[in-house]
């Protein structure tokens, strides 16, 4: 039995910064952000969109009354969690009111989150075909106002309902992993902002990926030649280049030119939103699918999920019948092109906004703020969450 994705959906706020304004205001060449990094636009979160909020805005978008009552497992990956013990998934599971017989929880491991999730969330579908998952990654990227990172920001949320049948991918199982710990990338308690060692991350990425890979030729006897794409977890544009060209000497002439155009079909929808962390390897998912049309029924893409810290794994699907599918392209399109532009003051501002961690109420004013779920503030310590239609 095939069990993959049979539905994908991405929320990101409606606002975002042009990386040629911001190389302006940072006295950098634009080509630098534009080619050096790969990055064209960055999602800017406002205060009133957290991770909790931006997956329910991506997952109303794939909870119909069939698969509402068929799931009854939340998995949602993150590295921007909002409390030590109470998870995402069930304040999310309450904002889609979905059935209270639903194990929901949250996964960590940096990026890598939501990739933990999709592989327990198939195995228990796999066991389970009558049932389904949802599965989230959704994250805030943010390293700070004029620093290395800043031009690899984001934020958003990817949501995917894992069951039988797929219409979108189905997982064969075949799949490598690595992890090892490295000091590259962390977040700690104190601060929303990550703490990076930017040059040291790029080849730890770089490692993992040609790890997993030779590991996953290894266990399956497959090779560059059997796959029609392959996609990476992209913290900006030209990582997954970087990732892609250790490999490519591997292919012939004509393999190196397909997979070189796969991934730019891949990396459209990362480069005007940049990083989302947990969701961004789903982004390019998602990019590949609406947007690659020499993409075929039954082709493999491989997919390469890198979590900081650090987790890689290396694994493949096979396209299914019902992968494009043209009014989520239209959906996905009209949310990108409607976002607002914003000058560097006002995305500097919007960013200051940003809550500090500490105790204490706050009242947030969302009437600036259009999407459905919104987060309100804090009182009495605790969270507070708006479905406004
Ligand atoms: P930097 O030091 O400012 O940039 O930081 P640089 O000097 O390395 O330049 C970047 C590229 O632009 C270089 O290309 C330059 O040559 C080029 P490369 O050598 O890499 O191919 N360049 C130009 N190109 C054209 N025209 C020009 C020009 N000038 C320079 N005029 C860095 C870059 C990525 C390190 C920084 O932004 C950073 O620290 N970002 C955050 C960390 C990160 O994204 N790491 C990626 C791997 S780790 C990961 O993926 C996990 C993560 O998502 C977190 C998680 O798992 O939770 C981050």
């Amino acid at each position: 039995m095939k069990v993959g994705i049979d539905a994908i959906s991405f929320y990101t706020p409606a606002m975002y910064l042009s990386m040629e304004q911001l190389a302006k205001a940072r006295n950098e060449d634009p080509n630098k952000y534009l080619i050096g990094i790969g990055q064209q636009e960055q999602s800017v979160v406002p205060n009133t969109q957290d991770v909790v909020t931006m997956a329910a805005n991506a997952a109303e978008q794939i909870i119909n009354d069939d698969n509402r009552a068929k799931i009854d497992l939340v998995i949602f990956g993150t590295e921007s969690g909002i409390d030590n013990s109470k998870s995402a998934a069930i304040y999310l599971q309450t904002l889609l009111e979905l059935s209270p017989r639903t194990r929901a929880f949250e996964t960590k491991q940096a990026c890598y989150g939501a990739t933990a999730g999709l592989q327990m969330a198939r195995d228990y579908v796999q066991l389970h075909p009558d049932k389904q998952a949802l599965v989230i990654g959704a994250d805030v990227a943010r390293y700070g106002l004029n620093t290395p990172g800043e031009v690899t920001q984001g934020g958003g949320a990817v949501a995917m309902i894992v069951s039988a049948n797929p219409r979108i991918i189905s997982f064969d199982g075949n799949s490598a992993f690595y992890s090892k710990d490295i000091m590259d990338f962390w977040r700690p308690l104190h601060t929303t902002e990550a703490i990076v060692d930017g040059h040291y991350s790029n080849d730890v990425y770089v490692n993992f990926f040609k790890e997993t890979w030779n590991q996953y030729q290894q266990i399956t006897d497959l090779s560059i030649a059997d796959l029609s794409a392959m996609i990476f977890h992209l913290p900006y544009p030209k990582m997954g280049i970087k990732g892609l060209r250790a490999v490519l000497p591997e292919a012939t002439p004509d393999k190196q030119a397909e997979l070189k155009t796969a991934f730019s079909f891949g990396s459209m929808y990362n480069k005007r939103v940049g990083n989302l962390y947990t969701g961004s390897l789903y982004l390019s998912l998602l990019s590949l699918i609406d947007n690659d049309d020499h993409l075929k029924v039954g082709d493999t893409v491989g997919l390469f999920s890198y979590g900081s810290g650090a987790q890689g794994e290396f694994f493949t699907g096979q396209v299914e019948a019902g992968f494009f599918d043209a009014n989520r392209k239209q959906r996905m399109q009209t949310m990108l092109n409607s976002r607002r532009q914003l000058s560097v003051p006002e995305y500097e501002s919007i960013f200051n906004s940003w809550p500090k961690i500490k105790a204490g109420d706050l009242i947030l004013s969302v009437s600036d703020d259009d999407a459905k779920f919104v987060f309100a503030g804090v009182k009495d310590d605790q969270r507070q969450y708006l479905n406004r239609k």
